[in-house]
């Protein structure tokens, strides 16, 4: 059985001024799929999802989602086609409680105009009725139901970030992308969080690219990995081949351990 490539990029670079910020990056994202993306403070990993949910233009290279090129595709029409991000900077509404927060993302995040196809057959208050339970659903998976009625302002900073991930999965995303979502998790909490992403992975997306600095977490949950350092690709294989390659060691001495 082949695996199928559900998002690949080609090429891709991006320069800012007389910076490289990502430079000639390829890789492909298969059906199924946790793919890491690692790599230093700098090394270009947040920028290249600026590139391919279109919040950057690049310089040179190509995106392709499902064989379509959609390199240069506008952020919501990036979304709208099923590539959902999470930010790392907060995007939430923090004087919402958490439920009208992951409610609002079933409207608000690019694929409300889809929900009656998310919801086949359903009149409008059966649909609201759905986005609720949708919505509880989502919450308990990322085990924020204690804090269901909480305003997202008296979060902690871990619960936040769990938070923005269920907001974006409101979206119903087909490859969902996380950009550091263990930040502000201690250790023990960082590892539930990888056995909750396997599940989404299980139950609710196609394949997942994670950005994440919790090195347990990333080789635990990781298919493959991606390492970028200043910019360029400097390795690509299994968490074992990863962790036993030296150019990637030294890429973190002094940096994180690996
Ligand atoms: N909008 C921007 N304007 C100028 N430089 C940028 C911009 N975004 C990122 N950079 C630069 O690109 C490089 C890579 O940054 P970034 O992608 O945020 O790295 P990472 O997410 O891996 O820490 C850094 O040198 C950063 O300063
Ligand atoms: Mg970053």
């Amino acid at each position: 059985m082949s695996t199928q490539t559900l998002l690949a990029v080609d090429g891709l670079s991006k320069s800012f001024g007389g910076i490289r910020a990502v430079h000639d990056i390829s890789f492909a994202l298969a059906d199924r799929e946790i793919l890491g993306l690692i790599g230093p403070n700098g090394a270009g990993k947040t920028t290249c999802f600026n590139l391919i949910t279109g919040f950057y233009t690049p310089t040179a290279g190509r995106v392709s989602f499902k064989g379509r090129d959609i390199t240069g595709a506008k952020p919501f029409a990036v979304a709208q086609g099923g590539i959902v991000r999470s930010f790392q900077k907060t995007n939430i509404l923090r004087r919402l409680s958490v439920f009208e927060n992951v409610l609002a993302g079933h409207y608000l995040q690019a694929r409300q105009s889809l929900l009656s196809t998310f919801f086949p057959g359903k009149k409008v208050a059966a649909v609201e009725k759905s986005v609720r339970e949708s919505a509880a659903e989502i919450i308990e998976m990322l085990g924020l139901q204690s804090r269901m009625n909480a305003p997202a302002s008296l979060l902690s900073c871990g619960e936040l970030r769990l938070l923005e991930v269920a907001v974006a999965l409101a979206a119903k995303p087909t490859v969902l992308m996380l950009d550091e979502p263990a930040a502000g998790l201690n250790s023990s909490e960082a590892m539930a969080f990888g056995k909750i992403l396997k599940k989404i992975r299980e139950t609710r997306v196609e394949a997942i690219l994670l950005v994440e600095h919790n090195m347990s977490l990333v080789m635990a949950v990781s298919d493959r990995l991606v390492v970028m350092n200043f910019g360029e690709k400097l390795a690509e294989g299994t968490p074992a081949q990863i962790q036993g390659n030296s150019q990637v060691i030294e890429a973190y001495l002094g940096k994180a351990s690996i």
